[in-house]
């Protein structure tokens, strides 16, 4: 086989670009190690930035998240058992839409698919050659079959996971790299959300986190041990531990039949440069942040925007700045959602260390960010999307 841009991995950061390449008439053959349905259904990130919202209806591919998502123009801080609401639209004229990750994957599948183009599902063994030569290629298993796709680029989009990141010679990457001392437990539930904002939760037990993902579906998160396993959290200690933690004047928690549950670990990965040769990295391939600042699905689909745009000029015009440029501009977009997601995690959370003053910081951090407009305006253009004036 042969294409021009072969696409590694069909999570948002994949189909994203694939799907941007083919609205410029740009080839692209996407392989992916799950199946359909697997990648159609996991469930992980829920809030989508002004501009990663505006860039899917931009592409044609936001009619179902305008029309079943849901926009927030507020957040809100709980502390103390009392709520703060940072009001997102007033103070940068900005909101942010609550629409499952798996959903936009759905959606994005399909355009690919009505539109006649490739995703090749449930390959195995891939593994990428030549990346610093001017024909780099792509080789891989498929139903027993040993196929190779030639290219003129690979797009590294398989998360923190694939096989891209490694293919780079380790001398040729500065890694920076943070494990952070706790885990999220995460639950789906179908229960109408307690709460008409998200409620990001400061608790002497532990962070707690109450989303949505419907009217009629909630999405709930517990700081919790790194070493805890699911097994011990039956459903009634999750919403003991949730109602607890999220305790407040006057608000009570609704429960409901839990329909998944899982633990994630936190950390924080970032290699530099984001290309090597031929190969480009976008998305978790290339930086993974703690969940707390909700910007990783964010970065992976803005990061497809960016190299959409360098590929279609390099590809009509053969001038190369653009790609040139790829990394540097997504890396200082990168490191700000790093930034924004390690201060958002290290004021909410407990660290098993912490001792009493410390948590005497955190709350009067808590404290200023929401009644300071300034601070509280750093937070809120933080959590929509900072957007560089020069790029
Ligand atoms: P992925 O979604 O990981 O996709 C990579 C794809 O590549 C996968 O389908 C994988 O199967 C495939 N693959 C792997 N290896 C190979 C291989 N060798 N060959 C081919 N294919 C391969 N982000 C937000 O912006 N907002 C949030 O609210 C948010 N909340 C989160 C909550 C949780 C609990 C978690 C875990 C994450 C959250 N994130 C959030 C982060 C977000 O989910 C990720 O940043 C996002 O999935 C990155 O997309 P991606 O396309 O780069 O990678
Ligand atoms: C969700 C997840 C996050 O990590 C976050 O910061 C906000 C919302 C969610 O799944 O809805």
């Amino acid at each position: 086989m042969r294409t021009q841009v072969g696409i590694v991995g069909a999570g948002p950061a994949g189909l994203m670009l694939a799907h941007l390449l083919s609205l410029q008439g740009i080839e692209s053959i996407v392989i992916e190690t799950g199946k359909r349905t697997d990648v159609e259904h996991r469930v992980r990130a829920g809030v989508l930035e002004q501009g990663t919202a505006d860039l899917l209806d931009a592409c044609g591919a936001g009619g179902r998240m305008r029309s079943e998502g849901v926009v927030h123009d507020g957040v809100v801080l709980r502390f103390r058992g009392e709520d703060h609401r940072i009001d997102l639209g007033a103070l940068t004229g900005r909101g942010v839409t609550v629409y499952g990750q798996q959903e936009i994957v759905k959606d994005l599948i399909a355009i690919r698919l009505r539109d006649g183009h490739p995703i090749l599902f449930e390959v195995s063994n891939v593994q990428l050659h030549d990346i610093k030569r001017e024909h780099p290629w792509i080789s891989f298993l498929l139903d027993g079959a040993s196929i190779r796709i030639d290219c003129d680029v690979i797009a590294g989009c398989d998360g923190v996971d694939g096989v891209s990141r490694d293919s780079i010679p380790k001398r040729s990457l500065t890694t920076y790299s943070r494990a952070y001392p706790f885990a999220w437990l995460g639950i789906v539930a179908t229960v109408a959300p307690s709460a008409a904002d998200i409620v990001y939760c400061h608790h002497e037990r532990g962070f707690a986190f109450l989303s949505t993902r419907s009217p009629a579906v909630s999405r709930l998160y517990l700081q919790v041990a790194p070493e805890e396993r699911i097994g011990d959290w039956p459903d009634t200690r999750i919403w003991e531990e949730l109602e607890t933690r999220l305790a407040a004047h006057g608000w009570s928690l609704h429960d409901g039949p839990i329909t998944g549950k899982g633990i994630t670990s936190m950390r924080s990965l970032v290699v530099e440069p984001m290309q090597f040769g031929r190969l480009f990295l976008a998305g978790d391939a290339a930086h993974v942040v703690p969940p707390t600042g909700a910007k990783g699905m964010n970065l992976a689909i803005r990061e497809a925007g960016i190299l959409a745009e360098a590929l279609t000029m390099w590809f009509r015009t053969g001038d190369i700045s653009p790609l040139d440029a790829y990394s540097a501009r997504c890396l200082r977009r990168v490191w700000r959602a790093q930034h924004f997601a390690w201060w958002m995690t290290s004021m909410l959370h407990r660290f098993p260390d912490s001792d009493a003053s410390q948590v005497q910081l955190q709350l009067a951090q808590l404290d200023y960010t929401v009644n300071s407009p300034a601070a509280a305006k750093s937070l809120a253009e933080n959590y929509v999307g900072y957007e560089w004036a020069s790029e």
